[in-house]
């Protein structure tokens, strides 16, 4: 069997949030790089300016979308990739609110990315390459008591078709990754929130971005949480911090295929609205966060609990989260004011 693949690294959803932020990374490791995205509005990469402009030439964007085959397939075809961040979904809200969509997408979309990978690598007679994934603290589903630890191996009982699609892709990136078969090498994490600049607005977590981003932005924002609503939260940079490492990780460490990811930790919980808003203060002054409960939505948040990541730890010496609040805001306001075009790709606020 040859080990021959190309050189490129392939990021579906590559014109989002996270795939922006990993892509730069990849970047700046010495990559090329291929997004593949329905979305063609790369300002996420663009708006990184004068740090994106020495790449420019290691990026190439594809315009397709993941729920059809063809796409896919021709995307393998043209560019060979070594390897695949599988970013591209339809986050909670816009699953929830088309779930048929939301199936084709985060479901038969992510099935397509396995299958491509699984026919180019047989097709090349090569060896598996890597399949990375984002799965979710969503995945684990809507009984979790606020709080509550959640395990690697916990029960994953989604009520969402997010989360429903999340475990689906989970189990069949182990089917797919399976010693008898060896298709693909499937990685995944389970991220709890993940916030940052440029963040969009698809998920029910969303204000623990707006409630740093707004304000940082001179603008007013009023959160939908009460204010001891605490919530597992991610600084986006070490959410890509831990999808290189597992990325880079030796298989010979690796028990699972999956991984939770915790948040950052406010002694043994997560942080309250009140702590991100006291944070945000400390920079932004007072007077911008205000709070109005949306009973639905906080009724969802309420629902996430806090994911233990021990196994992480164990597997692939995760150290945990780097940022804690305080870093995270001061690191968001540096992105801000050193990235403003990178806001403008969002079609967020009003809406
Ligand atoms: N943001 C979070 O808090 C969070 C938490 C856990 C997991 N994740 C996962 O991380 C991944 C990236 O999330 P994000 O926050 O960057 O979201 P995002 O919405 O910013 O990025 C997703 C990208 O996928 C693209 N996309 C959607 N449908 C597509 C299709 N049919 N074909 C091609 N591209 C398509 C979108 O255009 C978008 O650019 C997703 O899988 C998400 O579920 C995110």
């Amino acid at each position: 069997m040859s080990t021959m693949h190309g050189q490129k690294v392939l990021i579906t959803g590559g014109s989002g949030f996270i795939g922006s932020y990993l892509a730069m990374a990849l970047l700046k490791k010495g990559e090329h790089v291929v997004l593949f995205d329905r979305d063609p509005d790369l300002r996420r990469i663009t708006g990184f300016g004068a740090q994106f402009e020495p790449f420019k030439k290691q990026l190439t964007f594809v315009q397709g979308d993941i729920s059809l085959l063809a796409h896919t397939l021709a995307v393998f075809d043209k560019h060979e990739p070594k390897g695949v961040f599988h970013l591209g979904a339809l986050l909670s809200a816009g699953a929830e609110s088309n779930p048929t969509m939301g199936f084709q997408v985060d479901l038969v979309g992510t099935w397509n990315v396995l299958e491509a990978t699984r026919l180019y690598c047989q097709h090349r007679n090569a060896a598996p390459i890597k399949v990375m994934f984002p799965s979710t603290i969503a995945s684990f589903g809507s009984f979790i008591a606020p709080g509550q630890k959640v395990k690697n191996e916990d029960v994953q009982m989604p009520t969402t078709m997010y989360g429903t699609s999340k475990v689906a892709v989970e189990r069949l990136g182990e089917y797919y990754s399976a010693q008898a078969r060896q298709w693909v090498d499937f990685r995944a994490v389970r991220f709890p929130s993940v916030l940052g600049a440029a963040r969009g607005p698809g998920g029910t977590t969303v204000y623990s971005t707006l409630m740093i981003q707004e304000p940082l932005l001179g603008k007013a924002y009023e959160a939908y949480v009460a204010e001891d609503t605490r919530l597992d939260i991610l600084y986006v940079k070490d959410a890509i911090e831990a999808l290189m490492q597992l990325h880079d990780a030796d298989p010979a460490t690796l028990r699972r295929r999956v991984y939770n990811i915790a948040g950052i930790r406010s002694g043994d919980q997560a942080p309250s609205a009140a702590e991100i808003k006291a944070a945000v203060e400390k920079i932004a002054g007072p007077g911008a966060i205000t709070f109005k409960v949306n009973q639905t939505l906080s009724d969802i948040v309420h629902t996430f609990g806090i994911l233990d990541d021990s196994a992480a730890r164990e597997d692939w010496g995760w150290k945990g989260a780097s940022f804690n609040l305080d870093q995270t805001v001061a690191d968001f306001k540096a992105e801000l004011d050193a990235f403003p075009d990178r806001i403008k790709a969002i079609e967020l606020f009003g809406a």
